[in-house]
């Protein structure tokens, strides 16, 4: 092996992404090609579009990360591709891409799982962390001749016990105990949504108020300045139903397995307060203002426009929402956490895990980080999340993930295919 230098690509969704990472730990180049501006027009994603907006982007895109990594596809050891879950059509542009490139440079696929990924962001992030502490270290002991001092953010980074991960995003709300064993992870499903994902719920509230795609920014920014206390939603506790076993997913987030053997007090439910919100809306005839509000971001949806963004000042926000819309914004958002808190911790508690990951889009959250920490700190358990671009879909935590694949030759067959409801164990 070289140095250990494995090419990422991840086209499960609307981003069209290529990363390079070496030996798992130290990303050289990271390049995300999004997608927001042409799906944004039509409030979601069209996955037709999605698939040839790939096509368009994928060769650029891999080329921009090889540049900037400063490398030739010969440097590398091994070519990382997400084979699952996502959109079918979107899936095969990254897989087929991929394959033709491992062939015709003689080098080794490895499949990954987008899931995984999502987890490996936050272990990649405290890899780097920790190597470039250790940096630090080294070049201080050589400067003062000292002892090295330690650090916390490195510490136990591949900690052998296990860790309960939180995978929140557009596409899945997921509770995994993680655990690395001989140098690979193993994963076992404890807890999921039954109906929408977290990030699901964001976006369609955030369309429902005439707010921009994705709607998980939005709602983060402008929650700021509403009273997360004024709308008192409330979230039941989700039961197993016996009509769900062996059933046809309902959601694109209800794809990825099965919902009977888990713990119902680790199961997530969506769709219920996005209807609740609904349901206030019309009830407080607020329904004219939203539309008002979705016509000025965008003037005839479908359109091409520049894509607007959100507010950053409470003036701001005042100028584009009444201070109504603010605070049933704030209680939205304070409820979903609210919700995604109460069962993880639970479940990191009766599982015994040693700390809690929280991963994928909606991780981006700043309330939610900033609960998270309070309550882990409270409870004295370790949380981490990946740092902010590595938390919605990049190429960097593909490329990851695929490292220990690599040590242990655990590479794809000349088959591999699209597997859109691909499941994480
Ligand atoms: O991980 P990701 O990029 O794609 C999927 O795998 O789904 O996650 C996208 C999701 C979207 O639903 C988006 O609204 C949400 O993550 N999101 C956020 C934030 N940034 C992105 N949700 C809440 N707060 C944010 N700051
Ligand atoms: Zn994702």
């Amino acid at each position: 092996m070289g140095r250990g230098l494995i090419l990422g690509i991840e086209t499960s969704c609307d981003e069209t992404a290529a990363a390079v990472v070496e030996r798992g730990q130290r990303t050289l180049a990271s390049v995300v090609a999004s997608q927001i501006a042409i799906h944004a027009r039509y409030g979601g994603v069209v996955p037709e579009l999605a698939s040839r907006e790939h096509l368009r982007a994928i060769v650029p895109v891999v080329r921009a990360a090889l540049d900037q990594a400063q490398i030739a596809l010969g440097d590398l050891d091994a070519i990382a591709v997400t084979s699952g879950p996502g959109l079918a059509g979107a899936l095969l542009v990254g897989i087929t891409y991929a394959k033709a490139l491992a062939f015709a440079n003689s080098l080794p696929l490895i499949a990954v799982n987008h899931l995984e990924g999502h987890i490996h962001a936050v272990l990649l992030h405290e890899r780097e962390n920790a190597s470039e502490a250790k940096a630090q270290d080294d070049s201080f002991a050589s400067v003062t001749g000292t002892e090295t001092p330690t650090h916390q953010n490195g510490e136990d980074a591949d900690c052998s016990k296990a860790s309960l991960a939180l995978v929140v995003s557009g596409g899945h709300t997921h509770l995994y105990l993680a655990r690395p064993t001989d140098g690979a992870w193993r994963y076992s499903l404890v807890g999921r949504t039954v109906d929408d994902a977290a990030g699901e719920a964001y976006d369609k509230v955030a369309k429902l108020l005439g707010l921009g795609y994705p709607g998980g920014p939005w709602i983060d920014t402008l929650a700021q300045f509403g009273d997360p206390q004024a709308v008192p939603f409330a979230f039941a506790q989700v039961k197993t139903k016996a009509h769900l076993v062996g059933k046809a997913p309902r959601t694109k987030a209800a794809q990825t397995a099965p919902i009977a053997p888990l713990d119902p007090r680790f199961l997530f439910s969506f769709s219920g307060i996005k209807t609740a919100v609904l349901r206030y809306v019309e009830l407080h005839q607020m329904r004219g203002e939203a539309e008002a509000r979705a016509a000025r971001l965008f003037p005839g949806r479908g359109v091409e426009t520049a894509t607007p963004r959100p507010p950053q000042s409470k003036e701001e926000a005042l100028a584009l929402c009444p201070q109504a819309t603010l605070d049933l914004i704030a209680s939205f958002q304070h409820a979903v956490i609210g919700d995604l808190m109460k069962k993880t911790f639970a479940a990191a508690e009766s599982l015994d895990a040693q700390r809690i990951l929280v991963t994928g889009g909606v991780a981006a959250n700043r309330e939610l980080r900033a609960r998270f920490r309070k309550e882990a700190r409270r409870r004295r358990l370790r949380v981490s999340f990946p740092t902010l671009s590595l938390s919605t879909d990049n190429a960097a935590m593909i490329a990851a993930a695929a490292w220990p694949r690599l040590l242990a030759k655990d590479f794809a067959a000349a088959e591999l295919t699209a597997n859109p409801s691909l499941a994480l164990q």
